[in-house]
């Protein structure tokens, strides 16, 4: 008898329990500019978990049209229990565990036309861990669409030229797929998720990058799938990118792109490379202190992209001892073969 009565006992409190937490999702009606909506407790405040919870909570934004709206995402963590975790998926793909000794905050970002989720799950030992999702939507204008330029002519972007607000954004449309170098180092860059690149538009949305998703890659790099390319940037103020059709990149072995400030940027060419540098802040561009290795040296710099449009402002076969000064914003160093030091400067 008193073994039957605990047990109505523990089906009591654990119905009532997950009345209380059904992984209740935001309804779509609550989905709409300068609305906060907080989960599971509608005041805001933490909500204590029974053992054994597990929810997903989906929260998305829909696909604009030429109005949209973003996100941003808190995470209270109030964990407790070292085995109880909060695991959260990014637009990007990319999962983060949250356990009881992480950050006790942990925001996020939700860009028109994506979702993050949140999968909340304890274990069957109850540790009154507590957790808080509060989410507020901000209303944004998309930005504008450009062709990507061809032959002769570089695509370069510092994030911070789109800046008009809170949420800015800036689509390149290509006849190939496009390939996104960073031409920040990576030293410049503590805090990745001001500044998203889409693969696609925001209403065909293939991948979504942020930058740690590929900076360490060789070369900072990655290739579209679609032949769009979304920046989208929150008041993003350190990264540069430069931005070629697919065929450029395909001829060479190493592939990079390097901001040229006025401090010295030293170089060491591999076999087949293409070296693109940039003078984001002013025009001209200095290339000094050859050293070339492998004699004779095929290799060349070009005014622009590596493209067979663009025309060749020094053959290093000349074995060139002088400073060169170059009256651009960007060129590119192509060794074919050739094994050489060099080094660049902004000259302005
Ligand atoms: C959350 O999103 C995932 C991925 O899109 C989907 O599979 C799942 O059914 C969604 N869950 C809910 C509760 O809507
Ligand atoms: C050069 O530019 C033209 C025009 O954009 C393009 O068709 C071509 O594939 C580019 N690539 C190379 C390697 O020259
Ligand atoms: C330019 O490069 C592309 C791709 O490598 C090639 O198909 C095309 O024939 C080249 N054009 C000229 C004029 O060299």
């Amino acid at each position: 008898m008193g073994k039957l009565m605990f047990l109505f006992f523990c089906l009591l409190s654990f119905t009532s329990i997950s009345i209380a937490l059904d992984c209740t999702q935001i309804p779509a009606s609550e989905i709409y500019d300068s609305n906060t909506v907080n989960i599971p407790k509608k005041d805001g405040s933490l909500q204590t978990l029974p053992g054994n919870f597990n929810c997903v909570y989906n929260i998305s934004t829909p696909t604009p049209a030429s109005h949209g709206l973003y996100a941003i995402v808190t995470i209270t963590n109030g964990l407790q229990g070292v085995n109880d975790y909060i695991l959260v998926t990014k637009i990007t793909g990319s999962q983060r565990k949250i356990v009881s000794a992480g950050n006790k905050v942990e925001t996020y970002k939700v860009i028109p036309g994506s979702q993050l989720s949140v999968q909340v799950i304890t274990k069957s030992v109850v540790m009154n861990s507590q957790f808080a999702i509060s989410v507020q939507y901000h209303s944004v204008v998309i930005g504008p669409s450009v062709q990507m330029k061809t032959g002769w002519e570089m695509n370069y972007l510092d994030v911070k030229t789109i800046n008009q607000g809170p949420f800015s954004s800036l689509t390149y449309v290509s006849k190939e797929h496009i390939v996104l170098t960073l031409a920040t180092e990576a030293l410049d860059i503590s805090i990745y998720d001001n500044c998203y690149f889409i693969d696609g538009t925001f209403d065909n949305q293939r991948k979504i990058y942020e930058v740690d998703d590929f900076f360490y890659d060789d070369g900072s790099k990655f290739t579209t799938v679609s032949h769009h390319l979304t920046v989208v940037s929150f008041q993003e103020n350190f990264i540069q990118i430069v931005l070629n059709p697919v065929s450029e990149v395909q001829q060479f072995s190493n592939f990079l792109s390097v901001r040229i400030v006025k401090a010295v940027t030293p170089f060491e060419t591999v076999f087949n490379e293409a070296i693109q540098l940039v003078n984001f802040d002013s025009v001209g561009i200095v290339i000094d202190g050859f050293h070339i290795i492998s004699k004779p040296c095929n290799a060349k710099v070009v005014s622009g992209p590596p493209n067979n449009s663009s025309k060749t402002i020094l053959d290093l076969s000349t074995n060139p001892s002088k400073a060169q000064t170059f009256n651009v914003k960007d060129l590119t160093v192509i060794s074919n073969g050739c094994f050489f030091h060099f080094t660049a400067t902004a000259s302005n």
